[in-house]
């Protein structure tokens, strides 16, 4: 399908099509109005005061000389800020050790760059002057920076949130089977601390209004899930979630670190109270290493053993991860679990595969799972061998030389890797509401975000099709949790949610104008019963008799309405109990490696998705391109430096946080094999967010290995690791 269209075929379903991002042209502009962007009378400017150091307590400050700065509206530190009616929990999820909850409600550090004072002022460069002339005294303690120091004290997290799996499983006897197994890889991959970096960095503008039962805090803010955004301002100032009102129409990346209610936004509205003017927190971009979350590091062994034909006997994998002792809180970041899981899965594979001298996909394919073995349950359906026969086609994987080093360009080394990838489908309870005009338009509204995915593009598709209506009359709002509540637009559930939601709603909405029509006076379709009606092109009709029809702004007149918004939710039942349900990839990747510089290039990067109905090929083409940009990111040059002596990151910027550009980055091949897979949700869609990033980095350093020799177990590969004499 070409994709440069970019505006529905007339008469085809718009749902797959390659439809123009609807936001696109607001976005290219500079129209679309980005939560630190939006115009608020008497705004003022807070900026944050970080710690310099990494563990200890504040002594005192000194505020005088940042006082003296023209126009500081307050300066609040733990000294004089508000005691919240709520007491955030210093104890983490899984009962470990401590977790920083910097809400200025006591004195104590706990990392390096840890928010300690904000600073208010009428002007953002007043605020930024006086915040850097604020002086702090600490009792510094000694701190536990280094993961390697603290690995006699890794536990298994006791506790886990709601649906994810245990953190330890274990089938069958893997020692004994290892003990017995003719061929055996035993290997230990590393992956460093990684942060987002989305384009746009954090922002929030916090106002309160009114006073009493009437008190009511509104929040422009950067994030991946407004229904949290409110509830947990709702719940930090007492107040009902009612009361609280998040807006984000527009998200400029994310990939994890917009998907939790971070201290900064609970700040800017602290602030906006004390000075009771609305005021605006943006992170800067050095912030942004140190205020919400990373990828936390991984130390993973990888034991497999196989018998002569490659049939896998036993397979070990063993994981350690940083935890916030006492650094700031990791968080999940696009795949979290599964992208730093499958470098050293896939690595681990790819060993397999030059010990047993077989090719890597002929190794997978003896391998392949018919049933999900782990949960003794079957897919609802997985075409990851599709995949891989899409993949090697496109690829040319048939010519790869089985030896390393065995492909050249010159002195430069080429070569060729591959790795498969997978990831849960999740989906969780969403809300929709359809509101029919007199104009004859219709909006659909859902408390949802679109972190640049597409999301407002592909809900107005569902509903489109559903409506039978054509696209240009269908808009689709979000953004503001007055609409009805959606999950956080994490964990590739957005649209298998929020699209479900919609089907939903666009049922009850006409179910609901057939009782308006059949009770309507004068109606054409008087006297016919529900299921003769449909609903199409706008109109009630009469399925047996098309032209016995109303108009829906006729439907409105008779009665007496502006418009008609109709609500309804869906959620999952428990097809997960009895099906499997994951998306599947097999992704190619080839590198052309320097010898001499030891610079390594990805030249090709094919991708295979199976992920369920694709609702918006180009959309979902550029997960993929995003996917796999971020995994050769994470191949080759994404690290987060922290000074082991003092704790603090040393490349808090873009310039020295490498990630890839343009130039970095080449064409990139995507294909989606569809599935019909009706098990999975309504929409049957199996998010595509996250899958491509799946098993990128493994595909590119199983390339790298194939181009060299040179087997890196330690991300990211960098020029250094390729000039080993
Ligand atoms: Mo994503 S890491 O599920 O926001």
């Amino acid at each position: 399908m070409p994709l440069d269209t970019g505006f529905p075929i007339p008469g085809r379903a718009v749902v797959g099509q390659p439809i123009d991002r609807r936001d696109g042209r607001l976005k290219v502009t500079g129209r679309a109005r980005y939560a630190a962007e939006f115009d608020i009378d008497n705004l003022a400017h807070a900026v944050l005061v970080q710690s310099t150091i990494a563990s200890g307590e504040i002594a005192g400050f000194d505020l005088a000389a940042a006082q003296a700065v023209p126009g500081i509206l307050a300066i609040l530190t733990p000294e004089n800020a508000p005691r919240l009616p709520e007491q955030p929990s210093r104890q983490s999820e899984t009962s470990g050790p401590p977790v920083a909850i910097p809400l200025l409600q006591d004195r104590l550090v706990y990392y390096n760059g840890q928010h300690i004072a904000v600073v208010v002022a009428d002007t953002l460069e007043r605020a930024q002057q006086a915040a850097a002339l604020v002086r702090v005294e600490y009792r510094e303690a000694e701190a536990q920076i280094r993961m390697e120091d603290a690995l006699g004290a890794a536990y298994p997290p006791k506790r886990f949130r709601n649906g994810a799996r245990p953190p330890d499983s274990r089938r069958g006897d893997p020692e004994a089977a290892l003990a017995m197994a003719p061929v055996r890889i035993d290997a230990t991959y590393t992956t460093p601390v990684e942060h987002h970096n989305p384009m746009e960095p954090h922002a929030t503008i916090a106002l309160w209004e009114g006073e009493g039962e009437d008190h009511r805090l509104t929040v422009y803010s950067a994030t991946q899930g407004i229904s949290n955004t409110r509830e947990a301002l709702a719940r930090l100032f007492g107040l009902k979630p009612e009361q609280v009102r998040a807006i984000c129409p527009f998200v400029g990346g994310g990939f994890g670190c917009k998907g939790n209610t971070w201290p900064h936004v609970t700040l800017a509205a602290m602030v906006a109270g004390v000075v009771n003017r609305p005021v605006k927190l943006v992170l800067a971009r050095e912030q942004m290493f140190s205020s919400n979350g990373y990828r936390p590091r991984t130390i993973q062994r990888l034991r497999l053993g196989a018998d002569a034909q490659g049939r896998l006997l036993a397979l070990s994998h063993d994981g350690l991860t940083s935890m916030s002792h006492p650094a700031p809180l990791p968080t999940y970041m696009r795949a979290p679990g599964e992208a730093s899981g499958s470098f050293a899965l896939e690595s681990a594979m790819d060993e397999l595969a030059v010990a047993l001298k077989l090719d890597p996909i002929e190794l997978r394919l003896r391998n392949y799972a018919e049933t999900d073995p782990h949960e003794d349950k079957p897919f609802s359906s997985k075409a990851l061998k599709q995949c891989y026969a899409a993949g090697v086609e496109a690829f040319g994987w048939g010519r790869r030389p089985p030896e390393p080093r065995a492909m050249r360009d010159g002195p430069v080394l080429i070569g060729w890797g591959m790795a498969s990838a997978t990831y849960p489908m999740n989906r969780s309870e969403a809300g929709a509401r359809i509101v029919f005009d007199s104009d004859g338009t219709v909006a659909v509204q859902s408390g949802t975000q679109d972190l640049g995915t597409g999301t407002y593009t592909v809900m107005a598709q569902i509903a489109a099709d559903a409506l039978k209506m054509p696209l240009h009359r269908v808009r689709f709002e979000l953004g503001d949790s007055e609409f009805p509540k959606a999950p956080v637009s994490g964990g590739s559930q957005s649209a298998a949610s929020v699209g479900s939601a919609v089907l939903a709603a666009v049922d009850s909405a006409k179910q609901r104008l057939f009782e308006m029509a059949l009770a309507a006076e004068r109606s054409p379709v008087k006297g016919a019963s529900p299921g003769e009606l449909e609903f199409a092109d706008g109109s009630v009709r009469l399925r047996s008799a098309p032209h016995r029809q109303i108009g829906i702004p006729a439907l409105l007149a008779r009665n007496r309405l502006e418009r008609l918004a109709v609500e309804a939710g869906a959620k999952p039942g428990d097809e997960k109990k009895r099906f499997s349900m994951h998306s599947f990839g097999a992704q190619f990747a080839e590198v052309r490696v320097d010898p001499e510089l030891g610079e390594i290039r990805v030249s090709r990067f094919v991708g295979a998705y199976a992920a369920g109905r694709i609702l918006n090929v180009k959309t979902a083409r550029s997960q993929a391109i995003g996917g796999i940009t971020m995994g050769i990111g994470m191949a080759l040059m994404e690290a987060t430096r922290i000074d082991p002596n003092v704790g603090r990151v040393v490349n808090p910027n873009v310039s020295e946080y490498l990630m890839p550009v343009h130039a970095d980055i080449p064409d990139l091949a995507t294909i989606f094999v569809e599935e019909q897979d009706r098990m999975i949700n309504p929409a049957g869609v199996k998010g595509l967010g996250e899958l491509p990033i799946v098993g990128a980095a493994a595909a590119v350093a199983n390339a790298v290995y194939h181009a060299t020799g040179i087997r890196v177990r330690d991300l990211p590969i960098l020029a250094e690791k390729m000039l080993v004499v």
